[in-house]
């Protein structure tokens, strides 16, 4: 345990971290990256030249030491970050390289302000916080090597279904090569997958939800095109263009704490946008079969064409009591406002949110303004989560 001296240094450096943070982790990026470019391997490149792992890691060590004295508050924060290093593949040995630049760096930015006293306490209060990673993570590694067909890190699966949803998304259809039993997972998870492209001196990794539930057959994920912004995606737009069936991809057990746990005769509406219906899918599978409330799926896309799974989500909706499928279409009613909201959502009970980032602050505002309290909406952002 840390001594209460220490306690009091790093809260008393908890302001210049909220001030410096991304100075210091943008410093530590740059010089851990040139130390051990191997690490690039690992690392999202794209959200490494957004800034937002910067911010994300900032924000995560300001949230460590505004509660230093009661670490616990932030373990559910350790516990998602944690789902999402296991599903990398991070180690344990990984953790004193982090903590050695991470130290150098604090030690760069703040200059002669960072004393002596201050470095040792954030080397001893770096070592409790990796240590609650480390611990976590190892559970993690634990539970999903424990399942059947689990295993450790990254395994080759086959593509056997390729399915062309709309002009910017298509579907995967997944299993490992090695035949053996496809791992389960809850509705809402995500896989990380490895992609070596030619030319990239470098593996890219990304994630990508879960898009049906499970079903022991097979892993469904549902990839957008980035093809209309600069520069275009690049594994999406490789997983299009070059991930055949027969073909192998790289996949770790599914991980994510984003996910359907509503009980029982409470209504459940999901919101969705765009792609972000990839995770809500299999959620409303779930809840139209178990929860005997009302169960909605609200989808806003721009276009006719672009509701994916519109077929598959009539389908669960249609045969049952109490499950509703509402598309929405901006481009001829508008983006959805609070008296849509007030309408169509039960504001009773739980609400799910997955879209861009300007749609999910919009839902969860005028969420909040209809009553509905921030513990009943749960969100997933498709980037690092502390950086929003
Ligand atoms: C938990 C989770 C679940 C996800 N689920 C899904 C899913 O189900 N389906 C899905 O399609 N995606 C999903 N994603 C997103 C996915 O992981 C990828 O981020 C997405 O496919 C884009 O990757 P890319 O390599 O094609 O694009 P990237 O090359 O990473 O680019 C992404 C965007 O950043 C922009 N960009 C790139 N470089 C810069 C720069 N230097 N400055 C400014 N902008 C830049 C690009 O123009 C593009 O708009 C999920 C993400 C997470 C974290
Ligand atoms: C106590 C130390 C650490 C903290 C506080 C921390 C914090 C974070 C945070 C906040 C995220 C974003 C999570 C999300 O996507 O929602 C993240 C992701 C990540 N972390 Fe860590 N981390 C630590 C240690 C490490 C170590 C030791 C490694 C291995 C070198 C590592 C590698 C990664 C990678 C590869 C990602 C995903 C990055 C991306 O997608 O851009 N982290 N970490």
């Amino acid at each position: 345990m840390l001594s209460q001296e220490t306690m009091n240094v790093i809260k008393s450096t908890a302001p210049v971290l909220e001030v410096h943070g991304v100075t210091i982790t943008k410093t530590f990026y740059k010089n851990l990256f040139a130390a051990h470019p191997e690490l690039l391997n690992i690392f999202n490149h794209t959200n490494q030249e957004k800034g937002r792992q910067q911010t994300a890691l900032a924000n995560t060590v300001y949230a460590a030491a505004v509660h230093i004295e009661n670490l616990e508050a932030i373990l559910p924060v350790v516990h998602q970050i944690g789902q999402k290093h296991r599903s990398l593949g991070i180690l344990p040995e990984h953790y004193p390289i982090v903590g050695q630049f991470l130290l150098a760096a604090i030690k760069e930015v703040l200059g002669d302000a960072a004393t002596e006293e201050i470095l040792s306490a954030w080397g001893e209060a770096y070592g409790v916080i990796a240590d609650a990673f480390i611990q976590t993570e190892e559970v993690l590694y634990k539970e999903a090597e424990s399942k059947e067909g689990g295993y450790r890190g990254f395994k080759p699966f086959k593509v056997t279904k390729k399915v062309v949803e709309n002009d910017m998304m298509t579907s995967f259809y997944l299993v490992p090569a090695d035949g053996s039993t496809v791992p389960s997972y809850l509705p809402g998870q995500y896989i990380s997958v490895q992609v070596n492209i030619p030319g990239h001196p470098y593996t890219h990794n990304r994630q990508y939800s879960l898009s049906q539930a499970y079903n022991g057959e097979a892993y469904r994920i549902t990839v957008k095109a980035e093809k209309d912004c600069k520069p275009a995606g690049i594994v999406s737009n490789y997983l299009h263009a070059n991930l055949n069936v027969e073909d192998e991809l790289m996949v770790s057990v599914p991980a994510g704490d984003f996910v359907y746990n509503t009980a029982s005769g409470t209504p459940v509406t999901f919101l969705a946008a765009g792609v972000g219906a990839t995770p809500l899918v299999p959620m409303f599978q779930t809840a139209a079969k178990e929860n005997e409330a009302k169960v909605k799926f609200i989808h806003s896309a721009s276009h006719i064409p672009l509701h994916p799974f519109e077929r598959e989500l009539l389908g669960i909706a249609f045969p049952s009591k109490n499950a509703t499928y509402v598309p929405v279409t901006t481009a001829s009613t508008g983006h959805i406002d609070q008296a849509f909201l007030e309408k169509q959502v039960d504001l009773s009970g739980e609400v799910y949110v997955c879209g861009p980032v300007a749609f999910m602050e919009s839902m969860i505002k005028q969420l909040t303004n209809l009553g509905v309290s921030r513990d009943r909406i749960h969100f997933e952002f498709f980037g690092p989560a502390m950086a929003i």
